[in-house]
């Protein structure tokens, strides 16, 4: 696992949007899976600049979803889906046959799960996997606890999720589950970008990285990826012992 430090989020953000870019470019049909969240939201608004700047050729790539919540309805500006498709999809012109995301109101939702599945294993794998960190130490909703023998499938979201969750929706909205890709799909991701931002993820980015892996803390699932990368501010790197010279 390589630890990368920047010395604020605009700097991470263009950092983080730079990986996403240059994997494109390697591979212009690379199998891209982009977490939503306040985290990566700079690195994507900086990704569309930049690949329309640089005209990066999209067009054949894929999508994947890294989760969803259940029972919120895609126009929902708080879902998932409503994220990817008004900051990524639209802006770069990405059609729908390149997408493969979770329908959270599916009645069939163990139906979901596998067609996600299955869909990433036709595609031979995701190429890039770029996720954030939860104030639980959640990857996905990967809660604290889930087994790490799992590809996607549906949790009980934890408790602080499902407060911190409120932030996206303009109304006080029932979070009760996600649908998620596994630990499994994390680990067997060809390249892991795993992003943290700010003194309020200080402490689980300490938890993660320096304390003895433990299913209690799923982001310290990086340290067991050899192509794992995490990318952090420096305010989030508050309590290290050990930093990157
Ligand atoms: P955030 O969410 O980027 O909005 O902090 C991270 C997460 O819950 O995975």
């Amino acid at each position: 696992m390589q630890l990368n430090i920047y010395k604020d989020h605009h700097t991470l953000s263009l950092e983080a949007a730079e990986a996403i870019l240059a994997t494109v470019k390697n591979n212009p049909t690379a199998v891209l899976c982009l977490a939503t969240g306040d985290t990566p939201a700079v690195a994507y608004e900086l990704l569309v600049k930049k690949a329309m700047d640089e005209q990066v050729d999209f067009s054949h790539c894929i999508f994947i979803a890294l989760d969803e919540w259940v029972g919120i309805l895609p126009e929902n500006e708080g879902s998932c889906h409503y994220f990817l498709e008004s900051r990524l999809f639209k802006p770069l012109n990405i059609s729908a046959s390149q997408v493969h995301l979770f329908d959270g109101m599916a009645t069939d939702l163990a139906g979901e799960c596998k067609k996600m599945d299955e869909a990433i294993a036709a595609k031979g794998g995701i190429d890039l996997m770029l996720v954030g960190v939860g104030l639980n130490g959640h990857v996905g909703f990967n809660e604290p606890g889930v087994s790490a023998d799992l590809y996607a499938h549906v949790i009980n979201l934890d408790d602080i999720t499902r407060l911190i969750g409120q932030k996206y929706f303009q109304q006080n909205t029932v979070l009760k589950q996600g649908i998620t890709l596994g630990l499994k799909h994390v680990l067997e991701s060809k390249k892991l970008v795993m992003m943290a931002s700010g003194l309020k993820k200080a402490e689980v980015m300490k938890k993660a990285l320096e304390e003895e892996i433990n299913i209690l803390m799923p982001a310290g699932i990086i340290r067991m990826h050899s192509q794992g990368v995490v990318m952090m501010d420096e305010t989030a790197a508050t309590y290290l012992t050990v930093k990157p010279a």
